[in-house]
């Protein structure tokens, strides 16, 4: 792949949170909504687009058993090492199998190999978000699913509500306009749609793939973290996300994006100072069991069919 790279995945500072956020994207109780809206059954053949560590296969595997079988893509070599690590370590190999390749061109897959091909948090870091649409167009028989789940990360950032910074609105227009900026920093420079959410079903009808239909949030349950019954889930993401000793938060390593679209230094020195002080107020809240928080992922799951 000839583009420029933008956000490093296989690093620490991203790891911890992302890992983290995968667990409280989906639940084991949002899996019978997924598996009906994914048409998931015994034996289903999956490939699983810029797989990462694998989380999404380890997720699926079981609503396609027996004799499902998930095959993930991915090309960063250390991310594809980690996923066939933990896929030992759960005992899943031989149903679960990783594969370094660019999913713009996976030219040694064969055409119509999979019942289903699925994304996850990924077209939204390409430039070219058709190329690997395409892609998963062409290895997916006639009949099957193309599905994309990618979400708004202004949505997100709107979303976020918490006890600790409550209704502090300065701060909250601050943060719109950091996240603005940053993906309208991402567009201009090709590191991808950070609010691609909504142009899924454009995007999927401009491949050709049919009936595009796109639901947002299509879980029972966000995440809700309180001092009474604190998500497990959840607080383990915010107190990854939260870890002084990373060297450099995800939102720092975006500041180029932010620069690009003409965002202030001063805006954001003045965001991240308050954050930080916000992050010291939150881990100590968290840690004493007082923290009340929700925040919406603002996830869009996409579908299109395969003309048969
Ligand atoms: C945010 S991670 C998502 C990982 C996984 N889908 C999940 O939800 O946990 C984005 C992944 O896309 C991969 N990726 C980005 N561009 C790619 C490309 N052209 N070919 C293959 N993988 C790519 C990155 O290496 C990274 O693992």
């Amino acid at each position: 792949m000839s583009e420029r790279r933008f956000v490093d995945f296989g690093r620490g500072h991203w790891f911890g949170p992302l890992e983290a956020s995968r667990r409280f994207f989906w639940d084991v109780a949002d899996l019978p909504r997924l598996a009906e809206l994914l048409e998931l059954g015994p034996g289903l053949r999956i490939a699983d687009f810029g797989c990462g560590w694998g989380y999404l296969g380890h997720l699926l595997l079981p609503l396609i058993d027996p004799g499902g079988r998930i095959d993930g893509f991915d090309l960063d070599e250390e991310l594809i090492a980690r996923a066939r690590e933990r896929c030992v370590e759960a005992g899943l190999r031989g149903r679960v199998v990783f594969h370094s390749g660019d999913i713009t061109c996976l030219d040694e897959v064969a055409d119509d190999r999979y019942d289903l091909a699925i994304c996850q948090t990924v077209l939204m870091h390409l430039s070219r978000p058709e190329e690997a649409l395409s892609e998963m167009l062409r290895v997916v028989r006639p009949g099957g699913l193309v599905v994309a789940i990618e979400p708004d990360l202004l949505g997100s950032a709107a979303s976020q509500r918490d006890n600790i910074e409550a209704d502090d609105f300065e701060h909250l227009r601050d943060r719109l306009a950091v996240h603005s900026y940053i993906a309208q920093g991402a567009l201009l420079l090709g590191a991808g749609d950070y609010r691609i959410a909504g142009r899924l079903p454009q995007l999927m009808e401009a491949v050709g793939l049919e009936a595009p239909q796109l639901w947002f949030n299509p879980v029972g349950r966000q995440c809700l973290a309180s001092g009474a019954g604190l998500d497990q889930n959840y607080a383990s993401f915010l107190l990854a996300s939260l870890e002084e000793s990373a060297p450099q938060s995800p939102l720092e390593e975006q500041q180029p994006l932010f620069a690009a679209a003409g965002g202030s230094a001063e805006l954001w020195s003045r965001f991240l100072r308050r954050e930080r002080q916000l992050d010291r107020e939150r881990m100590n809240a968290l840690r004493e069991g007082r923290y009340q928080s929700a925040m919406s992922p603002q996830l869009g799951v996409c579908t299109g069919r395969v003309s048969s």
